[in-house]
């Protein structure tokens, strides 16, 4: 699932299916120069963020998801899926989207309260 969305979208966005995305993975959706991160758990919620560590701009797509949780690639910070914010000692936070399902489509909010 590789969507391109057009920076004058408004509103709430068909991006694709949950099926689309792996168990514990995630898709990317590129919003103009941004990248967002759709993940999906192992018990099927899905969650949107910047594809963007805020530790030092790790991929968070390729990171392990769990507990709620996605773990950075290149440094293992965790970061909450529902949050963005950075688990533990460690701080920061990576920017969140709104995102819901509707059966097994999903549907991504660029930007809330268009
Ligand atoms: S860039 Fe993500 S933990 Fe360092």
């Amino acid at each position: 699932m590789n969507v391109s969305l057009s920076s004058t979208d408004l509103g709430w966005r068909l991006i694709g299916s949950i099926d689309d995305i792996p168990q514990q993975g995630a898709r990317c959706v590129l919003s103009g120069e941004t990248t967002i991160a759709v993940f999906r758990t192992a018990d099927d919620r899905v969650f949107a963020l910047e594809d963007r560590c805020p530790h030092k701009n790790g991929p968070l797509s390729q990171g392990i998801v769990h507990d709620g949780c996605v773990t950075c690639p290149l440094h293992n910070w965790v970061i909450s899926l529902s949050t963005g914010a950075a688990e533990g000692a460690d701080e920061g936070r990576t920017a969140t989207y709104p995102v819901r399902l509707e059966g097994r489509d999903i549907y991504l909010q660029l930007h809330p309260g268009a």
